[in-house]
């Protein structure tokens, strides 16, 4: 008998979402390569301590659009993004996730903030919208959830004439961004790791 895969729906995430949106990028993301080096212990670790810190984050962002991708009943992929002008944390948002980082321990904090004080010199002055953090779910990768949640991005992006700007540590996300118009303009190692910046010209 034929089985069909559960349906994917794409929705914009708010209040009670945010924890499960939270969870569900500190464990997508906790193999990614700045991440190993910033946070350092094992996978469970390393996913708690980035759920922690992007919990606060979402937050305390009350002005960025988030968006998870429904597969059936279950959230399998998120992705937020900042309008232009709103890509830094507000000073609340700053000394919540100092507060945060520094119950990691000091050596972990220090790397944390070098990893985004480093992210942040390399953003473009011009006005954009930032996207990131974005994650898919590990065993669902592949199956187009990425791809859902980046059309939604870029058509907003075209339908508002904004340029796009985000950071990967993830060679292999080059060119998925590549895909939705994206291009490296610069690449550097932040805390020993090659991290890429690309940004999408506006419409
Ligand atoms: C990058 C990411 C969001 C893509 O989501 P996805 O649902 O796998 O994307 P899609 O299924 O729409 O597209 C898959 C394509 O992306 C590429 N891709 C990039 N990373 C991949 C991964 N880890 N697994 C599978 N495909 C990946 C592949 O080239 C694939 O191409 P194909 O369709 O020709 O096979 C997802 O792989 C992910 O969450 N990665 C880890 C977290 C991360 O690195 N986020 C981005 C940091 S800025």
């Amino acid at each position: 008998m034929a089985t069909s895969s559960p349906y994917l729906s794409v929705r914009s995430l708010g209040g009670s979402d945010l924890d499960a949106a939270a969870r569900l990028l500190g464990r997508g993301m906790a193999d990614n390569p700045v991440h190993v080096a910033a946070y350092r212990g094992d996978d469970a670790s390393r996913a708690r301590r980035h759920e922690l810190l992007v919990r606060t984050l979402l937050r305390h962002s009350p002005s960025w659009q988030i968006e998870g991708v429904d597969r059936g009943d279950v959230l399998a992929g998120v992705a937020a993004s900042a309008p232009p002008g709103r890509c830094q944390p507000t000073v609340s948002a700053r000394l919540r996730l100092l507060g945060r980082a520094s119950t990691f321990g000091p050596v972990a904090a220090s790397r944390l903030v070098s990893w985004q004080n480093a992210w942040s010199r390399h953003d473009p002055d011009a006005p954009h919208v930032h996207l990131g953090p974005v994650s898919v779910d590990r065993h669902l990768r592949g199956h187009g959830i990425g791809g859902l949640l980046l059309l939604r991005h870029v058509a907003r992006l075209d339908a508002t004439g904004a340029t796009g700007y985000l950071e990967t540590d993830r060679p292999q996300a080059i060119e998925f961004y590549e895909r939705f118009g994206y291009v490296v303009v610069e690449a550097a190692e932040v805390i020993g790791v090659p991290c890429w910046f690309m940004r999408r010209p506006a419409a």
